[in-house]
């Protein structure tokens, strides 16, 4: 049951829990129509201290699209934090008005504290700092779903800023709960994976390497990831850092004719243009489902389905 609950972070949900948010997803493709007013009557709020295009879009649709309305900023500084207001006297605010909430912070652990004050409002985990983004991997595992109709035995790719990249981090917890996973880490020294996450994971589940034209060839997903630039503390790191990666057409030619190309956005320079024609590009198409996965969990969340 998930009604009146919050999704900090993916392990908040059993395996059962995220097929039945998949299978509502997928219903929702298919049956659009029958949803239109599900939410008649209920508030989102959308609260990003941070910025977003996907996230938040596709959150403010998917309440829209079910019939619900939406409060909320996306600026904190047109707010009472302006004043010195206290986020945990914002929550127990906007709990006041709103059914359900959905916050992106750039400090770790600020859904986690929230959900202390929200006195019952469910609380989504949006974003917080480089530690996690559960919803974004809902919009991942539901893209593979029907990309690569299984979730299970796939070898994957990720690569990039593994160091700060929050939808990395709960990507890779959540597809490491799927038998028979593998994954190869991709990227420079300076952003591999942090040593307590790979303590996670099975020693024979995963091989690290620099080397992307090395290891292209035999994915069955390649997870591309921006450099983080936001959370450097040294701005010429960043510059040193941000095009150590570049997929490009010549380098896709590696990849196997049914590997994906998966990105959660925003993009910089990580996937050239021209890659985007290929079909294994699948990153716009992985932004649509991000939308109606997110109406899949608001209706679940909120309960208003039996
Ligand atoms: N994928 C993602 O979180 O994108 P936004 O930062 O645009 O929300």
């Amino acid at each position: 049951m998930l009604k009146g609950r919050n999704l900090i972070e993916p392990g908040d949900f059993s395996i059962q829990e995220l097929d039945e948010i998949f299978r509502l997803a997928d219903t929702i493709i298919a049956e659009q129509g029958r949803f239109i007013d599900i939410c008649k009557g209920k508030l989102l709020a959308s609260l990003f201290y941070e910025p977003s295009t996907r996230t938040r879009f596709s959150f403010e649709s998917a309440m829209l699209r079910l019939g619900g309305q939406v409060i909320g900023f996306d600026n904190p500084s047109n707010s009472s934090v302006s004043k010195g207001e206290t986020i945990g006297d914002t929550i127990r605010t906007v709990a006041c008005y709103a059914d359900i909430a959905v916050i992106r912070h750039p400090r770790e652990g600020t859904a986690k504290l929230v959900s202390e004050f929200s006195n019952g409002m469910p609380i989504i985990n949006a974003g917080d700092g480089g530690h996690e983004h559960p919803t974004q991997t809902l919009t991942d595992l539901l893209t593979i779903h029907y990309e690569k109709k299984r979730l299970s035995n796939l070898k994957i790719g990720v690569c990039g800023d593994l160091l700060f990249g929050r939808t990395i981090h709960s990507f890779v917890k959540t597809m490491n709960r799927y038998p028979d996973n593998q994954f190869v880490f991709i990227s420079p020294k300076e952003l591999q994976m942090p040593e307590h996450f790979l303590n996670l994971l099975p020693k024979n589940a995963y091989v690290e390497t620099d080397d992307l034209a090395n290891a292209i060839s035999d994915l069955d997903i390649l997870y591309m990831s921006r450099v983080q630039r936001e959370r450097f503390v040294n701005e010429a790191e960043y510059m040193r850092l941000k095009d150590y990666y570049i997929l490009t057409r010549k380098k896709l030619s590696l990849a196997k004719e049914d590997m994906i190309v998966m990105h959660p956005l925003p993009r910089v320079n990580e996937i050239a243009r021209e890659v985007d024609s290929d079909p294994r590009a699948v990153y716009f198409e992985q932004a649509r489902y991000g939308m109606y996965v997110r109406m899949a969990l608001i209706a679940k969340l909120l309960g208003v389905l039996s």
